[in-house]
């Protein structure tokens, strides 16, 4: 499936370079100026990089998301036993995925609030199922979920459940200070008495963790230096992309993947009039993805007042799925 993404000279100009979003711009002006060049991961997510992430789901060695979706398949049914189908689901981050059909098929009576900060991607996703679930109430929130969100929601689903739905271990890309931030700005938006499922990575053997962040197709390696492209479209940038290589690895105190895109010789280029310079092996970081183990799980969630009601996992433990609820209520339903 990987080997029909389309190549990086075929994508297609997503925003005029006189026109560059002012965050991604400023984002990445900072990044680039530091010691450590680092640019956040979610600039990741252009036209192609999303399309190009979907293509990492599908290579052997990225076990996350077969493992999770295999996971929600056993049971999203004790999910909708446990909390009625009737529950508001909020998605934080775009939903057009197959996880969150797994999810609504067993609550056909909820309401379903993704939370995106990408007003095209709701659209899309939202009109995907749409089709699938015609008579269920679709309310899209075009915000940044890592603040607490309004959500502009019907009366009637005031005495219903809330369900949080943050699959993909996406929390990993946090440092465990801000994961713990937005599980409680998360807290905050669902409300006392809310539940939350929620996907998380855990710590495995080293060469296993490096594959699938380095695989033998190389397809991530084009999602990290994708980003590079995307700032030489967007932000007239001189990026040599060809001078770089991708690089994953295990860093064992922080517990996390980190990606890097190291130049290969000296180089020098422009980025929005600016001029950079970055010797041969330094690096610009651009991801991070924290692995946890589970009882680091519960820490985590409960400094930010959840508690674990269920947590499941595969066979060879590789992947957690959970369900927890606010400190707040305890009492079942
Ligand atoms: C979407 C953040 C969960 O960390 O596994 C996959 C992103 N980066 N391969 C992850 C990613 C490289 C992914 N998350």
């Amino acid at each position: 499936m990987y080997l029909t993404a389309p190549r990086i000279d075929e994508t297609p100009v997503a925003r005029p370079a006189s026109r560059p979003d002012p965050a991604f711009r400023a984002e990445v002006r900072r990044g680039l100026a530091q010691p450590q060049k680092a640019i956040p991961a979610r600039w990741f997510y252009d036209m192609r990089g999303s399309q190009l992430f979907e293509a990492i789901t599908q290579v052997p060695e990225y076990y996350p998301t077969r493992t999770e979706t295999a996971l929600l398949q056993a049971h999203c049914p004790a999910v909708a036993e446990r909390i009625g189908t009737e529950a508001t689901v909020v998605e934080f981050g775009s939903g057009s995925s197959i996880k969150t059909r797994i999810l609504l098929k067993t609550l056909p009576r909820a309401t379903y609030v993704p939370i995106d900060i990408c007003g095209e991607f709701l659209d899309e996703a939202c009109t995907a199922l749409r089709d699938l679930f015609p008579a269920m109430p679709i309310v899209p929130v075009e915000a940044n979920f890592m603040e607490p969100v309004h959500l502009p929601l019907p009366r009637e689903s005031a005495d219903r459940p809330m369900l949080g739905f943050f699959p993909g271990s996406t929390i990993g890309n946090l440092t465990p200070d801000a994961a713990v931030d937005l599980l409680r700005s998360m807290r905050g938006t669902l409300g006392e008495g809310a539940y939350l499922l929620i996907g998380i990575d855990r710590v495995k053997a080293p060469e296993r963790l490096v594959s699938a962040y380095d695989d033998a197709g190389g397809v991530t390696a084009l999602f990290n230096l994708n980003l590079l492209q995307r700032i030489n479209r967007e932000l007239g940038g001189s990026i040599p992309v060809g001078e770089f290589r991708h690089v994953a690895r295990w860093n064992p105190v922080a517990s996390r993947i980190e990606m890097h895109l190291e130049a290969r010789r000296a180089v020098s280029f422009e980025v929005d009039g600016q001029s950079f310079r970055m010797e041969r092996g330094e690096t610009i970081h651009t991801e991070n993805c924290h692995k946890y183990r589970p009882g680091e799980m519960r820490v985590l969630l409960a400094a930010a007042g959840w508690h674990e009601l269920e947590h499941w996992t595969d066979a060879q433990g590789d992947f957690s799925l959970i369900l927890a609820k606010t400190d707040g209520a305890r009492q079942e339903p």
